[in-house]
Parts: structure tokens; sequence; C-alpha cells
């Protein structure tokens, strides 16, 4: 803001003396006045006008001032609760994670636990079995060393290759209800004989519960007669449609059935069963099962396990 000073002009023309000349002087003075007050009143209007913008550039500045402030208090808010919340989902992250790590501690003892009553359950099933039949303990223990070495050699998990072996020992456990002069019959079977067989895949299943311990034995106790090309019992299941390890069980249960004395038959040598195996490949049993079959016997391991099992009987 600037301040003016303002002038009195001394440039008054003095008027000649007598003549009218004081009313000039008046006149003179006055305008001069007029100009100094003019002056003056433009001066204080530019004044008022420059505080009045001093003052407004003031306020908008102490406006932007109390705005900035104010969201910088928000920001500051804003902040401390996304602090609060960020901590508060931590810490029940951690109870979660707590919670869930005791719950999976559970149920690993809980699966431990369902297990071994699953196994439990097996030997007292295996024993009412052998009971039944004299012969099935050293037949049920071969085909669950075929099926293990089938399993490991398809490259299956070792987990998956345990639970196909314990469970195919329960492939004929419905036999418990079939009565014993068809079982040990030892001449041809009747049409009618035949349903009553048939009968013991369903039962087995159906005594195998519904735990998840035995899913896999279900399978296995409903399809083990199934055949590749569909021509199979209980359910003309065909192919990939039965499941793997009911389609493993199935080769490794005929080969020792075949090459084992039954009352109406002598014992098949491991190379007439295998020639019997590899002829039904694609037909009765999968290709892929009787192929890694094949090698295994290649390899000596059927020779092996069955060796094993003799040994175990004399002991
Ligand atoms: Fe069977
Ligand atoms: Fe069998």
């Amino acid at each position: 803001m600037s301040i003016e000073v303002i002038e009195v002009s001394p440039r008054i023309t003095m008027p000649p003396a007598g003549s009218t000349v004081a009313g000039e002087v008046f006149r003179q003075l006055l305008q001069q006045a007029i100009r100094v007050a003019d002056q003056a009143n433009s001066q204080a209007v530019r004044m008022a006008s420059d505080f009045a913008e001093v003052y407004r550039r003031e306020q908008s500045v102490r406006l932007e001032y109390e705005t900035k402030l104010r969201e910088m208090r928000l920001l500051e808010r804003q902040s401390t609760r996304y602090a609060e919340d960020l901590a508060q989902m931590l810490r029940s992250e951690r109870e979660r994670r707590e919670q869930l790590e005791s719950a999976l501690e559970a149920e690993r003892v809980a699966n431990e636990e369902l297990r071994r009553t699953g196994l439990q359950g097996i030997s007292h099933l295996l024993l009412a079995a052998t009971i039944k039949d004299q012969t099935t303990g050293a037949h049920l223990l071969r085909v669950r060393k075929y099926v293990e070495a089938i399993g490991t050699r398809l490259g299956l998990p070792a987990q998956i290759v345990e639970e196909f072996g314990y469970s195919s020992v329960m492939h004929d456990v419905g036999k418990i209800h079939t009565p014993d002069h068809i079982l040990q019959s030892e001449h041809h079977l009747s049409t009618e004989e035949f349903e009553v067989i048939k009968q013991h895949c369903i039962d087995g299943e159906v005594m195998l519960g519904q735990a998840r311990f035995f899913e896999t034995a279900r399978a296995i106790a409903r399809e083990h007669h199934e055949r590749w090309d569909g021509r199979g019992y209980p359910d003309g299941k065909k192919g990939d449609k039965i499941s793997l390890a009911a389609r493993i069980v199935s080769v490794a249960d005929v080969f020792d059935a075949l090459t084992s004395k039954r009352p109406y038959k002598t014992a098949w040598t491991i190379e007439e069963g295998m020639a019997a195996v590899i002829a039904g490949s694609g037909a009765q049993f999968d290709p892929e099962v009787v192929a890694t079959f094949q090698a295994l016997q290649a390899d000596g391991s059927i020779e092996r396990v069955r060796q094993e099992v003799a040994t175990a009987q004399l002991d």
C-alpha cells in the first residue's frame, strides 16, 4: 500500500488591487480545495481497496491453511484407524492360524485313531473270512503284495500304494454271507448259484460301511469282478469307469487263483497263469495293468512274492 503525499499548490494568482478579484480568489481557492479533497478521497479509496485486497488475500491464505489442517487431521485420524484395523487384522489372523493349527492337529490325531481302528477292523474281518475258508490267508497276502508291487511300478504315491494294498485284502469280504455249499462247491455252479456268488460284491461294499478309510476297499469289493470290456459283474462297468484299485486287484486276484491249488483244480505254473492274464488283456483286464504285471514277472518280483508268502506261512 502506498501513501501519496498531497501537495497544496502554492500557485494562487493574486488579483489586481481594487478589482472584483475577491470573487476570483475565492473561486480559485475553492477549486483548489475541491481538487485536494478529490485527491484525498481517491487516495483513501485506493488505501481502502489495497487494504481490502490484503485482507482478502490473508483470508484466503487462512482458509487454505485451515482446509489443509482439516485434511491433515482427517488423514491422521484415518491412518490411526487404519493402523488399528491392521493390528486387529493381524491379531485375528494369528488367532485364526492358531485355531487352524490346533484343528489340523486334532484332525491328524483323529485320522491316526481312525487308521488304527480301521486296521483293527480289517484284521477282524480277515479273521472271520479265514475261519470260513482256510485257503484265504495266503491268497490275501499274495494279492496284497502283487497289488502293492503293481501300484509302485505304475508310479503311484506310496500312500496310495499302501491304501490299495490294505484295501485289496477285503475284496471278498462279502463272501461271509455266501452259503458254504456254494463257496466250497467242487463242481460247476448253476445259474442260480452263480447269482448268489455275484451278491458277494454288493454285500462286501455294504459291509464296509460309510467310513472314508474304507472308500477304496468298498470300490474294490464292488468292482473286482468287473471286466475292462464291460462284460463283468455286478454292474457291467467298463474301462476306466472301474476304479484303478479294482482293475489292479482283478489281475492280482485272478492270477493268484489260477496259480493256487483249489478244491476243484491243481495249481497252474507262473507261466501258465501269466499267459492267461496276457490273453485277457484288453478284454477282462486293463492292458496297462497287465503290461505292468508282465514287467514284474520279468524282473522276478512275482516269484519273490510267492516265496515270501510261502516262508511267512511256514513261520
Ligand atoms: Fe470275489
Ligand atoms: Fe480272491
